[in-house]
């Protein structure tokens, strides 16, 4: 779905404390890829907790134009009857991502190494997005592409018929970069082999390990290098996605900055290569309990208890980064109700993310009243203390739900009201937020509703 419908303007308000459970949506990054993976097995792969988001949806809808065949059983309940690796079938559509960087990047991967063709889309957001970074290391592989100048979509790529494996080394930290050329790999002969200078997300080499390819993975000075032996015969399985720790950011930086909160978040992935956040808002002061701690759908899950915290503004490590890198934005307001100046450097991969997330949250924090620095990799915000944050202003969400969810929770602590200029990209990554946050007590609407 590429068609943006109308703007859907909201406001957040001053809320009383927030109490209760919040029980947020499947992980999107698991989710797209138990599709994926899912189609390139053999046999009927069952997903459960799998994110209806928009985002998600779109990758299910790709899937079926590849020759699988995705059902959905129930709610956060889905079927996919793979093709086998090397087995896509060449598309009669367009494949139209929307809004979803990982859903068109991961998807380039796993029909690269096919003698098919596809022409990718996606919204005017996901159009902006540079997608060389991706068809780089294909055309290694042997595969074509055929973009917009920069490299933007829409696009072409034809697969190599007679694919090579490939060494690369991603050249900036980025797990969609480093699960295309893996799922590219998978009909190359021999081994392909990744590198990265910094670990990112590794539900890619946990999940084809899990589907049975052969994954070795192995600390070295140059970096991680991740060795695939290609044309594995994947087998099918159960998915239990867990729930997204990037989603349970919104609800557990809203309970830390609106006084008196006390809530529950059952089931966060607590991969160590996704919780960055968590170990910031820890070290800000923040109050969070990680209970139960426990393994489901081969991911570390937690429970978190979150009360309302007096927080203090820090420098947060720059090596950190990539595994808090969609956390910036509500991180940016957690700093603007701390007391004294956080300072979020390493951060300029977030300039090519849904929006320039820099620019969208240094200009929308201004117009709330908070004092900002930044330059191409840097973002400082100086904070202005528990209730501090006057508000009262509307900020450009550009088309990037984390921009308008971060703003959103802004409101409810802030002075005045604050409003967004669109909250419907909310619905690609986290459809149930409105009602979910109402759950907890927060006075958030859609504006004149
Ligand atoms: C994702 C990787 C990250 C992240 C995105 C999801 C993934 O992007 O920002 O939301 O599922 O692989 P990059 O690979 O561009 O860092």
């Amino acid at each position: 779905m590429s068609a943006h419908g109308e703007p859907v303007a909201m406001t957040a308000r001053r809320s009383g404390p927030l109490r209760g459970v919040a029980e947020v949506p499947g992980d999107k990054s698991i989710s797209h890829r138990s599709l994926i993976l899912g189609a390139l097995a053999v046999g009927e792969t069952r997903v459960t907790g799998l994110l209806e988001g928009q985002d998600v949806l779109d990758t299910a809808k790709a899937m079926r134009a590849f020759g699988a065949e995705v059902t959905r059983l129930g709610a956060g309940e889905w079927s996919v009857h793979g093709v086998g690796v090397g087995g896509f079938a060449e598309p009669a559509e367009v494949i139209d991502c929307g809004n979803s960087g990982t859903g068109v990047r991961l998807i380039m991967g796993a029909m690269a190494t096919s003698p098919i063709t596809a022409t990718f889309t996606g919204d005017a957001s996901l159009r902006k997005r540079p997608m060389g970074r991706v068809t780089d290391p294909l055309a290694l592989f042997g595969a074509r592409s055929y973009g917009r100048k920069g490299g933007r979509l829409p696009m072409t790529v034809v697969g190599a018929a007679d694919p090579v494996p490939v060494r690369y080394t991603v050249p900036m930290p980025s797990a969609q970069v480093k699960s295309a050329v893996l799922l590219a790999g998978l009909n190359a002969p021999g081994e392909t082999v990744v590198i990265e200078k910094e670990p990112t997300r590794d539900h890619s080499e946990r999940m084809l390990r899990g589907f049975g390819a052969e994954v070795r993975v192995e600390d070295t000075t140059e970096g991680r290098v991740i060795t695939l032996t290609g044309r594995p015969e994947l087998k099918p399985q159960t998915v239990a996605v867990p729930r997204d720790p990037s989603s349970a950011a919104f609800p557990v930086c809203a309970a830390l900055i609106v006084e008196g909160s006390d809530i529950t978040v059952p089931g966060v992935s607590q991969n160590p290569t996704r919780n960055g956040l968590y170990t910031t808002l820890v070290e800000m002061g923040a109050e969070i309990e990680f209970q139960n701690p426990r393994e489901e759908g081969g991911e570390p899950v937690a429970d978190l208890r979150v009360r309302f915290s007096a927080l203090k503004g820090i420098e947060v490590p720059e090596e950190r980064a990539a595994s808090m890198i969609d956390e910036y934005p509500v991180l940016s307001v957690v700093a603007a109700c701390a007391e004294g100046t956080t300072v979020m450097r390493g951060v300029k991969e977030l300039r090519v993310k849904e929006s320039d997330r820099i620019d969208a949250m240094a200009r929308g924090l201004e117009a709330m009243g908070v004092r900002i620095e930044e330059d191409e990799d840097t973002l400082i915000v100086h904070g202005m203390g528990a209730g501090g944050v006057p508000g009262g202003g509307t900020a450009k969400t550009h088309i990037d739900h984390r921009i308008a969810m971060s703003f959103l929770v802004l409101g409810l602590a802030s002075q005045k009201p604050v409003s967004i200029d669109d909250g419907s990209p909310i619905a690609t990554s986290f459809p149930v937020f409105e009602g979910l946050m109402r759950g907890l007590g927060a006075e958030v609407a859609r504006t004149g509703a």
